[in-house]
Order: structure tokens, then C-alpha cells, then sequence
């Protein structure tokens, strides 16, 4: 079997990276694809670049060129429940496109007709995914992320994706792979560790975490895939 673990920046899967000994490179469509070996386990790790569109183009290349059949992203996001801290954990249980907005036809905002405002992600690994945290002794909650094309630094915008959304974080790729993975039916599954509160300073928190967070991540994730792997949830 083959899975894929992507992360939206260079510094959201370079600690990942550097936990396996070798890799194999291959350079496509603008990105770096590195293929790796767990066992017989075949990951390709990858980063997008950041935003929907990239974060489309790099997983639908990772489902029909390089055949993956499960992806996992991970990365940071933006507070939006009071409750999360940075440096917190979040799974994603279902994600939204905060920004698709065709309310003046009546809809409601993120819905595209013939695709929903939700997509959920899949359950098993989210499932998995506790029993590594209760493991590694981290706390993890579960929420609702919406994505958009925007990094959010101001109350009003914030407020406003969470009392429209309900959710709990923001980033800026989540929905876009959701629906690349709900159209071709292939489980995903979405970690992210806050690194701001999408508030006025923002941009200095997130620059101030990012590297420090991306390292937990990684360990996480490393974590995740041999506890998939143990539970049999990979079939390899
Ligand atoms: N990812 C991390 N922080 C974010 C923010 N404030 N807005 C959008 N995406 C983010």
C-alpha cells in the first residue's frame, strides 16, 4: 500500500522527513515529491505550497499519478475555539471552504451545489489517531476546520468564520483536499497543531511556533503510521 503525508509548507514535513535514512526524489509539476520506505509501507511525503489551489493540484497528483490510496495532512492552523492554545493538537472531524460564498443565490455560505459545506474525514484513523495521543500523553481534541484562501489576522473575519462555520481552527488547505479525497474515495485524515489565534498578531505567533510545532507534528505522524500500521489499518 501506498499513503501520502502532505504538508503545506517546507518546514511542515523537512522533521518528518528526517526521520527516515533515505529517500527516493522525484520532481513533478512544481513539487518534490519524497518517496520513502516504512517496513513495506511506500509513503510519499510532499509540500503543497500554501492555499486551496496547491494544496488540489498536489493531492489529486498524489491519488492519480503516484496511486496513493490514503492521504495525511499535517500542519498548523489558526485558533478560532477559545479553548485551543498554541501549540495545541486538533483533528479535523469534518472540514468547510469558509470562503466559497454564493449566498446571493440563496445558498448558504461554503455550499457548491452537487458537493455539501461539510466533508467529514475518515473515522478510523481519527479513531487511531486518539490512541496515539493518549500514547505519546498529548491532548487532542476534535473539531471542525474551515479553510480559505487567506491567512486570518483580524477579530472581524475571525468571528465571523466561526459563527458561520461553528469551527473550531482555520487553515488554508484542508477543505481543498477533502474534496479531492471525497470525490475519488480515499480516506483522509487532517492534523494540525495551532500556531496563532487568527487575531491581530497572528504573523508573530506563527512565525514564532512554527518550528517548534512542526517537530511535535512529525512525531506524531510517525507515531500514527505505525500504530495504522499495527492495527492494521494499512493494507500492506
Ligand atoms: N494557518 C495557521 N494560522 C492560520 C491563520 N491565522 N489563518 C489561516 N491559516 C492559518
Amino acid at each position: 500500500m501506498k499513503i501520502a503525508i502532505i504538508g503545506a509548507m517546507r518546514e511542515e514535513i523537512e522533521p518528518l522527513l528526517e526521520k527516515f535514512d533515505k529517500y527516493n526524489l522525484v520532481e513533478y509539476g512544481g513539487n518534490k515529491y519524497y518517496e520513502v520506505r516504512y517496513g513495506n509501507l511506500e509513503i510519499i511525503i510532499v509540500y503543497s505550497k500554501i492555499g486551496k489551489v496547491f494544496a488540489t493540484f498536489t493531492a489529486t497528483i498524489l491519488l492519480e499519478k503516484f496511486r496513493c490510496e490514503m492521504i495525511l495532512f499535517s500542519g498548523v492552523a489558526g485558533a478560532l475555539n477559545s479553548k485551543l492554545k498554541i501549540g495545541d493538537f486538533v483533528i479535523a472531524s469534518k472540514v468547510c471552504q469558509h470562503d466559497v460564498d454564493i449566498t446571493k443565490f440563496g445558498h448558504d455560505y461554503g455550499y457548491i451545489p452537487e458537493s455539501s459545506v461539510y466533508i467529514e474525514s475518515d473515522k478510523q484513523i481519527r479513531c487511531v489517531a486518539k490512541s496515539v495521543a493518549e500514547k505519546l500523553d498529548v491532548s487532542i481534541s476534535e473539531g471542525i476546520i474551515a479553510t480559505g484562501d487567506q491567512f486570518v489576522g483580524d477579530d472581524e473575519m475571525k468571528y465571523f468564520i466561526k459563527n458561520n462555520f461553528c469551527a473550531d481552527a482555520l487553515d488554508m488547505e484542508s477543505g481543498a483536499v477533502a474534496v479531492v479525497c471525497k470525490n475519488l474515495d480515499i480516506p483522509f485524515f487532517i492534523l494540525r497543531i495551532i500556531s496563532d489565534t487568527a487575531n491581530k498578531d497572528a504573523d508573530i505567533n506563527f512565525q514564532e511556533f512554527i518550528n517548534e510545532i512542526t517537530k511535535k507534528s512529525a512525531a506524531f505522524m510517525f507515531e500514527l503510521i505505525k500504530e495504522l500500521i499495527k492495527k492494521q489499518k494499512l493494507n500492506i
